[in-house]
C-alpha cells in the first residue's frame, strides 16, 4: 500500500509534475485550435449524467499519467474492497457500505457473517408501510386528524444530505406532508421551526446514527417538551415521535416507541447515509416510488464506478482532475456551481461529503502528509453567484476550478429563462477559459470613444487571464434517479481522492476536540461547573463577558 513518501516519488507523480511544466504556459484555446474533436473526446456519460471535461488544463498524455498514477495507487482494488464491504475506514475498523443501501436486493453482501443487503431491503419495507400510511392519511395525529407536517432533527449528515435531496425533489412533493428542519443549537432554530407546525398533525423524527450528538439531543428534547406543552401527552409521544438511529437503546430510552426506530448500522458513514432511514424526510415529501427511484439512481452510479474503464468513468475523472489541480497547480479550492435552483443546497451537501471525508494529514498507516490533501469545497447557485463570487474566479490571482452542474430541461419554462440560464452557464465557462487579452481590452476601450491614452490606462484592469480549468455536467432534468446519480458521482469522486492521496476518507476525528471543549466550557458559562480554569485569557475573558450579559 502506498505511503505518503512513496506516492511523491513515484515516476508516476514525477512525470505529472513534468506534464505541469510542459502545460504550464499552454492556453487551453490552443488545445482547441489543434484538435477539432477535443469537445467530443474529453467527453464521458455514464448513468444518466454527462461530463464535458475538454476546457481543463490537459492533454492526452496528462491523462495517460493521471490514469498510470491511479493505477499505481491500486484505485481499482481500492473500488473493490470498498463495494464488496472490506474494512475501508481503517482507524475504525468498519466497511463503508453506502452503495448497500442502494443495491436493488439481489446482491449478497456479508457483514460478520450477516446479508446487509437483506437487512437494508427489511428497513425499506418498513419505510414504506409507515410512510404510504402517514401520506394516505391511515395514520393520524393524537386528535384524530391527518399529519400535515413532519419536523427532522439531526445534524451534519443527518440533516444535509435529506435537505439537499427533498428540495431537489420539490416537482415530485406529494403536498400531504411538508418537512421542517432543524440542525443547529442556535434555539432560534427549533422556536421558529415549531411556531410554524401544529403538534396535533405533525411528526417529530429525530436522526442521529449515534444518538450522542448534542445538538440534535438537546432539540428533541426541546420538541417533546412543546409537544407535551401544547396539549399532547406521553402517551401521544408513541405516535408522533419517531427516531433514525444506530443507537436503538438510547432512542427507547429518550421515550420513542420501539416500533417507531428506523435502525442505523456502523457500516453507514453519517455524510453517506441519506439513503438509509436518514432519507425518510425525503420519502415523506416525494413517496416511497421515487425515494426508490433516487436510490435506482445512485445505484447505476455505483454500477458504473464499478464497471467502466477507469478513462471513461466519471467519479474518477473527476477525482483525477481535482488531484491534478490541487497537488500540480496549487489549487485550495473547488467551485460547485450548480445552475438549477433546486439543486442549491448541493455545494453544503459536497461541502461535509468531501471535506468531512478529505480533510486528512496522515495516511492510513499514520505518516504526516508531504501533499495537500482535500481542497475548500465552495460554491452556489448559477446565476446568483455570477454577480457576486465569480470576479474572483475571473479576474482573482487563485486558481479555482469549477464544476458547473445543468440539466438540459427545466421544470419550470418560464418564458425564456431556461435558454438564458443555460446561456450564462456556457458563457460563464467559456470566460473562465478563453479570457480577455490586453489587445482586446484595449480596443473595445477604442471603439466606446476612449484616448489612446484613457484606453492605455484602463486596459489592465480589464483583462481576464483566462486558462481557468472547469468541468460542465449536464442530465436532461432534475429527476429522482439523476439527482440520486449526482450525489453518488460525488461520493465516489471523493473515494477516489481519498484512494489516490491515501486517507481514510471514512474517519472524521477532527470534529470531536471541538466537542470535547465544548463540555468542558459549558459548565462554566451556566456557572454550574468547577470555575477553576485550564484554558486560555482570550476564553476566560469571553467566558467572562457571557456571564455578565446574562445578569438580570
Ligand atoms: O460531528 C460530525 C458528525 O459525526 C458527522 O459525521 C455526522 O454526520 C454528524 O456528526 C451527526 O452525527 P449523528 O448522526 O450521530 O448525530
Amino acid at each position: 500500500m502506498a505511503t505518503s513518501t512513496a506516492l511523491t516519488s513515484r515516476p508516476e507523480w514525477q512525470a505529472l509534475k513534468q506534464q505541469r511544466s510542459e502545460l504550464q504556459s499552454v492556453p487551453m484555446t490552443r488545445l482547441f485550435e489543434q484538435d477539432p474533436e477535443r469537445a467530443q473526446r474529453y467527453f464521458a456519460e455514464g448513468a444518466g449524467l454527462s461530463l464535458d471535461y475538454s476546457k481543463n488544463r490537459i492533454t492526452d498524455q496528462t491523462l495517460e499519467a493521471l490514469f498510470s498514477l491511479a493505477r499505481a495507487c491500486d484505485l481499482e482494488g481500492r473500488r473493490d474492497a470498498l463495494l464488496s464491504g472490506a474494512p475501508v475506514n481503517i482507524t475504525e475498523q468498519r466497511p463503508a457500505l453506502h452503495t448497500a443501501l442502494r443495491n436493488p436486493g439481489n446482491t449478497r453482501i456479508l457483514v460478520d457473517g450477516v446479508n446487509v443487503v437483506a437487512e437494508v431491503q427489511r428497513t425499506l419495507d418498513h419505510m414504506q408501510r409507515f410512510v404510504d400510511s402517514v401520506v394516505n392519511g391511515a395514520r393520524k395525529g393524537y386528535s384524530g386528524k391527518p399529519f400535515t407536517d413532519l419536523v427532522s432533527i439531526g445534524i451534519g449528515g443527518s440533516y444535509l444530505g435529506p435537505k439537499l435531496a427533498t428540495e431537489a425533489l420539490q416537482p415530485y412533493w406529494n403536498q400531504k406532508i411538508q418537512c421542517h428542519y432543524v440542525a443547529n443549537i442556535d434555539g432560534t432554530d427549533i422556536h421558529e421551526t415549531l411556531s410554524r407546525v401544529n403538534p396535533e398533525t405533525t411528526l417529530v423524527l429525530i436522526q442521529s446514527k449515534s444518538f450522542r450528538t448534542m445538538e440534535t439531543l438537546e432539540n428533541g428534547k426541546v420538541a417533546r417538551e412543546w409537544f407535551l406543552s401544547q396539549g399532547g401527552t406521553e402517551t401521544d409521544i408513541a405516535d408522533h415521535f419517531l427516531a433514525v438511529t444506530a443507537n436503538v437503546s438510547a432512542a427507547e430510552a429518550f421515550g420513542i416507541d420501539a416500533r417507531n426506530v428506523f435502525p442505523m448500522w456502523d457500516w453507514v458513514g453519517g455524510r453517506y447515509s441519506l439513503w438509509s432511514a436518514i432519507g425518510l424526510p425525503i420519502a415523506f415529501s416525494v413517496g416511497m416510488d421515487n425515494f426508490r427511484a433516487l436510490l435506482a439512481g445512485a445505484h447505476a452510479m455505483d454500477e458504473h464506478f464499478r464497471t467502466a474503464p477507469l478513462e471513461q468513468n466519471l467519479p474518477t475523472l473527476m477525482a483525477l482532475l481535482s488531484v491534478w489541480y490541487n497537488n500540480f497547480w496549487g489549487a485550495d479550492t473547488h467551485a460547485i456551481l450548480p445552475y438549477d435552483h433546486y439543486l442549491r443546497s448541493l455545494p453544503e451537501h459536497l461541502q461535509q461529503l468531501d471535506m468531512e471525508s478529505n480533510g486528512k494529514r496522515v495516511t492510513q498507516e499514520g505518516s504526516a502528509l508531504d501533499y495537500e490533501s482535500g481542497p475548500v469545497i465552495w460554491g452556489g447557485v448559477g446565476s446568483n453567484g455570477q454577480h457576486a463570487y465569480h470576479q474572483l474566479i475571473h479576474q482573482g490571482t487563485r486558481l479555482i476550478p469549477a464544476d458547473f452542474i445543468i440539466p438540459l430541461q427545466s421544470h419550470n419554462p418560464v418564458a425564456n429563462h431556461h435558454a438564458n440560464l443555460f446561456a450564462n452557464c456556457l458563457s460563464q465557462s467559456q470566460a473562465m477559459m478563453a479570457g480577455k487579452s490586453l489587445d482586446t481590452a484595449k480596443a473595445e476601450l477604442l471603439a466606446d470613444g476612449l484616448s489612446e491614452e484613457e484606453a492605455e490606462k484602463l486596459a489592465p484592469h480589464k483583462v481576464i487571464p483566462g486558462n481557468k480549468p472547469s468541468n460542465t455536467l449536464i442530465m436532461d432534468r432534475v429527476t429522482p434517479e439523476t439527482v440520486g446519480a449526482l450525489i453518488a458521482l460525488y461520493e465516489h469522486r471523493t473515494f477516489v481522492q481519498g484512494a489516490i492521496w491515501n486517507l481514510d476518507s471514512f474517519d472524521q476525528w477532527g470534529v470531536e476536540l471541538g466537542k470535547q471543549l465544548g463540555n468542558r466550557i459549558m459548565p462554566r458559562l451556566t456557572g454550574t461547573g468547577d470555575s477553576s480554569t485550564d484554558s486560555d485569557s482570550s476564553t476566560d475573558h469571553l467566558i467572562a463577558l457571557f456571564r455578565s450579559a446574562q445578569r438580570p
